[in-house]
Formats: C-alpha cells, sequence, structure tokens
C-alpha cells in the first residue's frame, strides 16, 4: 500500500472544488444547527438520502428545536419515526434530546469526547456533528469513505477488521485537518456516495483519480465474510370486533413500544407445521440479515385478551406507532373487507 499525499493542497482542493461544482443540494446541508444535523445522522444512518429528505423536513416542521422533542412523548416520536424502521434511532434520538434540553445548560455538545457519551452516537456521528455543525477538524467514516478510501490506497486489508479500520481512520484524520473540515468531509463522503460506488465505479468522472493506487476498484473494499441472509417466517393473527382490532404493544427490543398484529400463541401448531394451512396474507419484508415472511391468519375474536394487547378502533390507526409490515398487513386485511 503506498501513501497518497492526503494533506496536499493538489488532493484536498480537486476534491473540495469537484464538491463545489456538483454535489448535492441536500437540506441538512444548508445548515449548521447541531440538532438538525443530528437528526439526520441518526436517520441516514440505516435509511437512503432519497427516503431521509422528505423524513427530515417533516421532523423538523414538528420539533424544531432540541426542547421540543425533549418535550414530546415517546408514542408522538415513534409515530413520527414509523417508516423509517430501526426505531431504537428514534429512542436514541429523544433520549439524547432529553439530556442535552435537560442537563447540559441546553449548549449542544460540542466535542468528539462529549458527544459519544450520548446514547446511540458513535464515533462517525459525533464526528460528523462536530465537523458539519461547528466546522471543527474531526474525522468520519461512514461506508462510503471506507470503500473510496480503501480504493485511493488499493487497501487489501479487511476494513471491517481494526488494522483496515484503523488505516482509513488514519486518513480521514489527517485529511480533514485543512481549513474548511466541513467541506473536507462533505466532499470524500460525496466522492463515496457518487462515483466511487460499490458497482461500476466512475472512475472517468473521478476528480481525484490520479491519487487512485487500485487497479480492481470493484474488489475493494475487502470485507471479512458475513454471515449469509437468513429466512425466517413470523405467524401473526387478524381480529377484528366492533370496528376495532386487536394488537399486541412490543415489549422486547426490535419495536419496542410499538403496535403490531398479535402473535400467533405457540398452540397454534397447525399454523406452524408442514401441513400449515395457507395463511390469509403473506408478506415478506427485511431486517438486518434476515428476510422474514409474515404470515397472517384470520381469527375470531379471542375470548380474552392477553397481557399487552388491546382492541383499537380501526380510524385511530393513523395515531399509532406501528412498524411498516404490520401496517401494510392491516392495510392489506381492511381492503379485503375481513370481518368488517
Ligand atoms: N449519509 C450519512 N450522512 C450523510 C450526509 N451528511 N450527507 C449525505 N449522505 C449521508
Amino acid at each position: 500500500m503506498k501513501q497518497i499525499p492526503v494533506e496536499s493542497t493538489e488532493f484536498r482542493g480537486a476534491l473540495v472544488a469537484w464538491f463545489k461544482r456538483v454535489g448535492r443540494k441536500l437540506p441538512w446541508r444548508e445548515t449548521a444547527d447541531p440538532y438538525s444535523i443530528l437528526v439526520s445522522e441518526l436517520m441516514l444512518q440505516q435509511t437512503l438520502v432519497t427516503t431521509v429528505v422528505s423524513y427530515y423536513l417533516r421532523w423538523l416542521k414538528r420539533f424544531p428545536t432540541i426542547r421540543d422533542l425533549a418535550n414530546a412523548d415517546e408514542t408522538e416520536v415513534l409515530l413520527a419515526w414509523q417508516g423509517l424502521g430501526y426505531y431504537n434511532r428514534a429512542r436514541n434520538l429523544h433520549r439524547c434530546a432529553k439530556v442535552i434540553a435537560g442537563g447540559w445548560n441546553e449548549t449542544f455538545p460540542s466535542s468528539v469526547d462529549a458527544l459519544i457519551q450520548l446514547p446511540g452516537i458513535g464515533r462517525y456521528t459525533a464526528g460528523a456533528i462536530v465537523s458539519f455543525a461547528f466546522d471543527r477538524p474531526a474525522p468520519i467514516v461512514d461506508g462510503n469513505i471506507a470503500r473510496a478510501v480503501s480504493r485511493l490506497l488499493d487497501l487489501q486489508e479487511p476494513v471491517d477488521q481494526p488494522r483496515g479500520s484503523e488505516i482509513i481512520w488514519d486518513f480521514a484524520t489527517r485529511y480533514v485537518q485543512g481549513a474548511n473540515p466541513r467541506l473536507l468531509n462533505s466532499s470524500l463522503m460525496e466522492l463515496g456516495a457518487v462515483v466511487c460506488i460499490r458497482r461500476k465505479p466512475m472512475c472517468a468522472l473521478c476528480p481525484v483519480r490520479s491519487f487512485c493506487q487500485t487497479k480492481d476498484p470493484e474488489s475493494l473494499p475487502r470485507k471479512k465474510e458475513r454471515p449469509k441472509i437468513e429466512r425466517k417466517t413470523e405467524l401473526h393473527f387478524f381480529a377484528v370486533k366492533d370496528g376495532r382490532v386487536l394488537l399486541q404493544q412490543n415489549p422486547g427490543k426490535r419495536w419496542q413500544g410499538l403496535w403490531s398484529l398479535p402473535a400467533l400463541p405457540a398452540s397454534s401448531e397447525s399454523a406452524r407445521s408442514n401441513h400449515a394451512p395457507s395463511p390469509s396474507l403473506s408478506l415478506s419484508y427485511p431486517i438486518t440479515r434476515f428476510v422474514v415472511r409474515l404470515n397472517v391468519f384470520l381469527r375470531e375474536p379471542p375470548d380474552s385478551v392477553r397481557a399487552g394487547q388491546a382492541w383499537h378502533r380501526l380510524e385511530s390507526l393513523d395515531g399509532l406507532p406501528m412498524p411498516s409490515p404490520h401496517r401494510r398487513a392491516v392495510q392489506m386485511a381492511l381492503q379485503r373487507s375481513w370481518g368488517i
């Protein structure tokens, strides 16, 4: 692996000049408000830019300041997050707001060391806030930057292992020690996001191609072998009574506090066996390394309601935080006019 002159005016200047010319206009690039940057970064952690834009704008209309968010109740927060998935991000954002608005004299922490103490904020997000909001030289490495840098350096070490990761963070740290760290980080991130893409990178358009060491960009970045995508099936039921649907509030980690269709009791062996009757409806959704098939069975309303379950009026469902696949299943069920 050869060094490249990451601190040089040629390298930084080429990247920044290119970014100023063709960088995407994104709403969080038009602000230096740390709360807005925090919102955007948590949303962008597992969601595409094109999806995030409308959520971000809506969120800031609804919770314009960190105090507004701190004062909101959790249901309202989860509802505003609905559709983005991975709800722990919303809960962490809410917790951050409470900590900052409550205990820090309402001054937003502005150092990486202070920020990484907050829930859900790691090295990347802390660096993003420090550089994008405060324009201070904090490095950031996300997937896009790791890919671009691994190619620039022709790095053969896996980037998700300590040695490879250290090399990338070291590059990002040296790179950002220049004038205008905000612009520097945005430029490198943009390179990875739009030019140095995973498949068929657009090397002919790359502003720093003369520095790039790799001859085989598509083989990089190297990563440790990942477990394969697994399939699993979840069995739930749909029951309505007097214009109400039975829902279950999730106690577990994944969708904590959200309302979903109740799980089919474990005793419903017939639905789990190889000779199971076909579900009344079925849809699938991805989550982490799983593709989940959600099978829903139409059931008579049960005589008694279990802990965590409640009947909800159909008209009130829009105001209830629900995981998107379960909301979709309920909509499909209602379209089929089941029991209504
Ligand atoms: N992905 C994560 N953070 C981002 C940002 N600030 N701009 C564009 N894409 C991003």
